[in-house]
């Protein structure tokens, strides 16, 4: 079958390890696992770590990448995949799917059959490929870690990304007041546009924030703990700009603020935000859709850093 993988690691030109070609179809490491045909995937950084040899080591070469799906089970069923799979041997007791098992850009992904969720109504298969990862993450991020109530306020860091562009479109859908930064002043223009205050990296907001969304991690970290209200929750999960920011740890107790870390969501997690973007009629914010055969120009699209929203792959195309 076709399928887009990891065959070789560069870390400086993660395009060059990029492989799309002929792989075996998906064996069962368990009774309970089902083949489903792939409708729709969507691109995260994780595929470009990847590629770059972050997370994956050269005896699990070659690797499908991709970790989103919307595709079809075994009795014909329009179903999300839940990438998040029981790993015996990894310290987190789980993987996503393309670090210990093969991934999504491929014509047949296999999954235990508990990690699909139907497709709900109204959604389509290439908006709901957007949902697993990024838009999940983004909803844990503010809803069980970060806690966000009525009459709250949220600060949301690098405005492009996949999973920035969530948490406003969410938070805003929520009711939240909401802030975001972006270097770029066509993304502040368009984050304006999703209902976010845009503002320059590092510009004084207008208050103190109660939740902070951080995945661009050192370039941005100091203003996120400059911005954050008393007891307010700065939550993490990605550190695109280095990982090893400078804390003022005095800031950190004097106003008694709480650091979260958090990845990806839970089943439960998942089923919710599927149901609330159903029902509100949030929609992911598409950078682009390209056919799985043009998937290598998805790859440099997501490289370039010029994204706004995700990047999306048709498989029936
Ligand atoms: N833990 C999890 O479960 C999980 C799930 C999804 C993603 N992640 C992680 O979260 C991070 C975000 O991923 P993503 O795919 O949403 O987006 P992304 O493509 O990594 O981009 C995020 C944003 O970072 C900003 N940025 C990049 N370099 C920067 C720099 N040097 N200085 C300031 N800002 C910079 C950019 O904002 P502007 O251009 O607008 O300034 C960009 O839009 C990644 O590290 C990813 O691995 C983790």
């Amino acid at each position: 079958m076709r399928a887009a993988y990891a065959s070789a690691f560069d870390a400086d030109n993660p395009l060059a390890a990029l492989a799309v070609g002929d792989r075996p179809e998906p064996t069962h490491p368990q009774d309970d696992w089902v083949t489903v045909r792939v409708r729709a995937s969507s691109l995260n950084h994780h595929d470009l770590w990847s590629l770059r040899g972050v997370g994956l080591t050269a005896d699990q070469l070659p690797m499908i990448l991709g970790c989103d799906a919307v595709g079809t089970d075994p009795d014909g069923n329009e179903m999300v995949l839940y990438p998040v799979v029981p790993t015996p041997g990894d310290p987190r007791g789980v993987s996503i799917l393309s670090e210990h098992y093969q991934g999504t850009f491929a014509e047949l992904v296999a999954v235990p059959r508990t990690n699909l969720l139907p497709l709900p109504d109204g959604l389509s298969a290439t908006d709901a490929a957007c949902l697993p990862t990024a838009w999940l993450t983004a909803w844990r991020m503010l809803t069980t870690k970060g806690r966000v109530a009525d009459g709250e306020s949220v600060l949301v860091q690098g405005a492009g990304g996949g999973v920035a562009t969530a948490a406003v479109a969410l938070a805003v859908a929520l009711g939240k007041r909401v802030y975001a930064t972006s270097r770029d002043a066509a993304k502040r223009e368009r984050i304006a546009e999703l209902g976010a205050t845009a503002l320059e990296p590092g510009a004084r907001l207008p208050e103190r924030v109660d939740v902070v969304i951080e995945t661009v991690g050192a370039a941005t970290f100091d203003h996120s703990l400059k911005s954050a209200a008393p007891m307010a929750r700065i939550v993490v999960s990605g550190a695109t700009a280095g990982h090893e920011p400078t804390v003022n740890l005095r800031r950190v107790f004097a106003m008694q603020l709480e650091i979260l870390g958090t990845s990806m969501g839970t089943p439960d997690e998942l089923a919710e935000l599927l149901a609330f973007c159903a029902e509100h009629g949030v929609r992911p914010v598409v950078d682009r859709v390209v056919p799985f055969s043009r998937i290598d120009e998805a790859f440099a699209r997501l490289h370039s850093g010029d994204v706004f929203g995700k990047v999306v792959v048709d498989h029936t195309a």
